[in-house]
């Protein structure tokens, strides 16, 4: 099914001057780009996306490390967009990552990964909705 899907490149990747490149990827691999915008998170953003995570023992150094630099942020739309970008992405942990892969090239760490990308139907809902509160988007 065509679905859209959150994506946030981070800022250690938006540091290293590869957002073109990991754009490339997403528009190699079919997804489009229905939506971005360049943002500097607050704390408060920050800890209210990654809200889900509030009682595990990362959630200061991950929302610390999100509002260290700016972010990208886009919708990406695409048949399977979900796990297209999932695939794109790699494995959360970059030594884990496969080859080839967004982290496996680009991140440093588990923190500094590069990539955010949603990862069900109705995390992408909220998520898309949450950056980008004029797309109407409702989970398939
Ligand atoms: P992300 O996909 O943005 O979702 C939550 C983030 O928390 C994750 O990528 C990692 O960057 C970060 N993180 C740090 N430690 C862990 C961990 N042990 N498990 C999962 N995510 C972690």
């Amino acid at each position: 099914a065509i679905e859209r899907t959150l994506s946030i490149i981070k800022p250690d990747a938006v540091a290293k001057n590869v957002i073109g490149k990991i754009y490339q990827r997403f528009e190699d691999a079919g997804l489009k780009i229905v939506a971005s915008k360049m943002v500097h998170l607050s704390e408060r953003e920050a800890g209210q996306f990654y809200a889900v995570h509030k009682e595990r023992p990362f959630f200061k150094d991950l929302v610390s490390f999100m509002i260290s630099g700016p972010v990208m942020i886009q919708a990406l739309e695409g048949e399977n967009a979900i796990a297209t970008n999932r695939d794109l992405m790699g494995a959360t942990d970059p030594k884990k990552a496969a080859p080839g892969t967004i982290r496996a090239d680009f991140a440093d760490s588990i923190d500094a990964n590069a990539v955010h990308g949603s990862d069900a139907p109705e995390t992408a809902a909220v998520e898309i909705a949450f950056f980008f509160p004029g797309m109407n988007v409702y989970a398939r």
